[in-house]
């Protein structure tokens, strides 16, 4: 037997519904708040996501899943979505119609990750860009449309953490700062912090191993080190969540895992997940569109999990949906009248079902059950003369002869 690939999952009907009330929830929330959709590739040139992402991240490093096509060009399937939106927002000239663009897309990202509960290595995610934006109300505004749809999602208890990571005028202090910090503790630090050490001091701070973390948890606070117009817009992102009455902690050591964040960083987590508890996570990034050979114009965004979304849906069963009508008939020119009857309802969006071959009215009603249909029609022998059938509604035993001789219309109107 061929089986998937570890930390490829087949997401089957019983578990799709909790994905798919996830996607069309969050399709209309974005959509009430200014938001396309756009649908980018899931191949990308290698480049693009090393430039973007960054060289020394565990993502770059260690996680992508890149080969040579046939042509012996580097190509990398998506470990994101943010570098895919910018590269087509640039290359199809997007900020020259209107700078500004609110853009959302969903679909799988891939990383090899190791699996485990909450973390796979196909995994879905939406997420949401605004490109054009400098302004902090906007930073405020994403934080509210994600929340706001949290609670639509009825995932209500989470944390908001927020940090700023600077920019290019403060960031280096802030960085030198860090390295002398961690210099005196080289010896106690992992062997990939060591090189973090060298390449890019900030990424030790996102360390998992226990013995970084405890040296993190003393390290200096790139908060005190953000210049005037960081400290303002951290100010104004934080007087924005208090006036919408929105819980927040700032942690100034969350960094995020990706390099290309500047100012605010922001993570929501859940303590119902174990160890994967991020849900969603993002940041502005106010530098990228220019590094990817872009205009000069900020953006933020941010990612969520669907996967993790969908564990915490776990027990919404009333998630699914059940046929409304089985017909059951018994003899074959009842059987031809149901088959027919089934397309016609079908045809007005009523969702009906019937069974296949001569099988007994027993054993068709205990399909009807099974199937938890709201209504069985019983078509006899007997009612197929006078051209009625019985309509059972399941749920209370009520029964009643429908006269379906001028058409379904009596019925539509009895089960819709
Ligand atoms: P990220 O924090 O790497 O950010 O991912 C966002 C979310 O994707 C996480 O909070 C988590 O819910 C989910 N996620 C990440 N990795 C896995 C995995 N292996 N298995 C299951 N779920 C996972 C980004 O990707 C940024 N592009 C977000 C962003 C958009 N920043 C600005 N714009």
């Amino acid at each position: 037997m061929i089986t998937g690939i570890r930390g490829f999952k087949d997401i089957l009907p019983g578990d799709v519904e909790r994905w798919q009330f996830i996607e069309n929830t969050a399709r209309k929330v974005f959509e009430d708040f200014g938001f396309k959709e756009i649908k980018i590739p899931i191949l990308e040139k290698t480049e693009l996501f090393a430039r973007s992402i960054g060289e020394d991240t565990d993502i770059v490093e260690k996680e992508m899943y890149s080969f040579l096509d046939r042509k012996g060009e580097s190509l990398t399937l998506r470990p994101e979505a943010t570098a895919s939106v910018l590269r087509a927002y640039i290359e199809h000239n997007l900020y020259k119609e209107e700078p500004i663009k609110k853009l959302y897309s969903i679909g799988p990202m891939f990383r090899y990750e190791r699996p485990q509960k909450g973390r796979y290595r196909q995994f879905y995610q939406i997420n949401a860009e605004v490109l054009g934006i400098g302004d902090p109300k906007i930073d405020v505004e994403l934080m509210v449309m994600l929340l706001h749809l949290l609670k639509r999602l009825g995932v209500e208890k989470t944390d908001l953490n927020i940090n700023s990571l600077g920019c290019s005028q403060c960031r280096p202090q802030f960085r030198e700062t860090l390295r002398s910090f961690f210099e005196r503790r080289l010896n106690i630090l992992c062997p990939d912090c060591k090189r973090r050490f060298t390449t890019n001091p900030l990424r030790i701070m996102d360390c998992k191993v226990e013995t970084c973390s405890k040296v993190v948890s003393d390290a200096p606070s790139i908060l005190n080190f953000l210049c005037s117009e960081c400290l303002t817009h951290f100010d104004e992102v934080k007087e924005g969540l208090r006036i919408f009455e929105i819980p927040y902690m700032v942690n100034p050591y969350m960094v995020r895992g990706l390099d290309y964040y500047t100012r605010t960083a922001f993570e929501i987590t859940t303590n119902e997940l174990g160890a994967q508890n991020a849900i969603a996570g993002g940041g502005r990034y106010d530098n990228l569109l220019k590094e990817l050979g872009g205009p000069d114009i900020p953006g933020i965004g941010f990612a969520m999990g669907v996967e993790r979304l969908a564990l915490l849906l776990k027990e919404r069963k009333d998630l699914f949906r059940f046929p409304k009508v089985f017909v059951a008939a018994l003899g074959s020119e009842a059987q031809n009248n149901a088959f027919r009857l089934i397309a016609a309802l079908r045809l007005k969006g009523i969702w009906a079902e019937m069974d296949y071959g001569d099988k007994s009215l027993k054993s068709q009603m205990r399909r009807a059950n099974k199937l938890k249909v709201h209504f069985a029609l019983i078509m006899g022998e007997q009612e197929l003369k006078s051209g009625c059938a019985i309509l059972r509604d399941m749920e209370t035993g009520h029964q009643e002869k429908i006269d379906l001789s001028k058409g379904i219309d009596e019925l539509i109107e009895k089960i819709d």
